[in-house]
């Protein structure tokens, strides 16, 4: 019993939420996992302390830490996250630019969802409602979510995975921010278990 419980445990994957808003996504990402098993959200990053994903972190008891620009730009952040050993960092709504010693020091390990298919409606300022709302100005057909690794430009790494849907002509944002979060919720837990199962054949 208690071998087959730790090599279970040598096989779980660890992942790294950062998040800044209700974190519906990393809600979505924290159950599939308790499903399927294989991977555990074993930490969640907010730079906001009112954010809803802490919450979710405090209902999930998983452990969690906000932090101030400072904090986030300094190497002791990187050796925090360290300890946790993640296989992954999921940007899942988080706001602010990932600084080099994060994305240096987790080279490839990091992705993040875009509610739009990039490179449209991408970069900075363009999070949340904002690109749905200027999709919508734009009289657009189609729109969807894209998850791609992160670099240190806005939302220029390379992508892993985009999803579309339609718009339709009674879409306000927030019908449409409900359609992409569908999505979201569908395709982020499942591209985040296909990376996973990836770099598990890799070691293997
Ligand atoms: C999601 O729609 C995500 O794509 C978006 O923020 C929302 C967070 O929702 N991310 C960005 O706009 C990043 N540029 P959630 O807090 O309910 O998961």
């Amino acid at each position: 019993m208690f071998t087959a419980s730790a090599t279970f445990a040598c096989n779980m994957h660890s992942l790294v939420i950062f998040a800044s808003g209700k974190g519906s996504n990393a809600q979505a990402i924290i159950d599939y996992f308790k499903t399927i098993g294989g991977a555990t959200v074993t930490l969640i990053v907010s730079n906001k302390e009112d954010a809803g994903v802490l919450d979710i972190a405090r209902a999930e008891n998983i452990p969690f830490l906000t932090v101030d620009k400072q904090v986030f730009n300094d190497q002791s952040l990187v050796n925090k996250i360290a300890q946790y050993s993640p296989t992954l960092i999921v940007l899942a709504g988080f706001l602010w630019k990932i600084p080099k010693s994060i994305v240096t020091a987790f080279s490839n390990q990091i992705i993040n969802i875009h509610p739009a298919l990039l490179p449209l409606y991408g970069g900075k300022g363009m999070y949340g409602n904002h690109v749905h709302q200027a999709v919508l100005a734009d009289g657009k057909k189609e729109s969807g979510i894209s998850i791609h690794y992160v670099n240190e430009a806005y939302d220029e790494g390379s992508l892993i995975l985009q999803a579309h849907c339609a718009i339709k002509a009674e879409d306000t944002v927030d019908k449409l921010a409900e359609r992409i979060h569908r999505l979201e919720h569908y395709y982020f837990p499942r591209t985040i278990a296909f990376l996973l199962n990836q770099l598990s054949e890799k070691l293997n």
